[in-house]
């Protein structure tokens, strides 16, 4: 199932990034796939700090992986630099994926072949005038849970509004 949003303002992200955060659990993957500067580590960034990450989250470039503590364990992947996908079970990528973090993968697509069918896909579309088109591919139940901690969060932010 599939679900299409857009953001015009980084606002947005992190409203989305906080649905997630109340969506996701242990054992769960997130793929972001996107242009060079589509915005997934900025996404990353407001999904660990919604779950509880107190630590500055920066992109793992260079060293593939990096390891939050938050409300649960979170692997930060950037597969970018990997030359083929074989290099990702030198570093253990499968006992993360079946571990008990959240796993979340940027360049998922560059090692499709090793994401389990069970991961929930992330694609950034970055537009001309600087918008961005997202869409999440997941299973039914997760997009209906995403879905409605979506219209919580706006719920908080309008009555919030109202009370200004
Ligand atoms: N929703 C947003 N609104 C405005 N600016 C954004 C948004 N998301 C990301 N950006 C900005 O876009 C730039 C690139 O973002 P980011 O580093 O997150 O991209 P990326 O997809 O991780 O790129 P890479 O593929 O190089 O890792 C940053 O300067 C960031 O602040
Ligand atoms: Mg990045």
């Amino acid at each position: 199932m599939q679900l299409e949003l857009n953001i015009d303002h980084i606002e947005e992200t992190e409203k989305i990034a906080k649905a997630f955060s109340e969506t996701l659990g242990r054992g769960d993957i997130l793929c972001l796939q996107g242009d060079l500067g589509a915005g997934k580590t900025t996404f990353t960034q407001f999904l660990c700090r919604s779950l509880g990450v107190e630590e500055y989250v920066t992109s793992p470039t260079f060293n593939i992986m990096n390891a939050y503590e938050g409300m649960v364990p979170i692997y930060h992947f950037d597969v970018y630099r990997i030359s083929e996908p074989d290099e990702m079970y030198e570093i253990g990528f499968e006992e993360y994926l079946y571990g008990r973090g959240i796993c979340i993968v940027e360049w998922a697509n560059l090692v499709d072949e090793l994401i389990p069918d069970r991961a929930i896909w992330m694609t950034i579309l970055l537009n001309l005038e600087g918008t961005r088109d997202i869409k999440v591919e997941g299973s039914e139940p997760f997009i209906f849970k995403l879905k409605e901690h979506l219209d919580k969060i706006e719920n908080r932010l309008e009555r919030k509004d109202q009370t200004l």
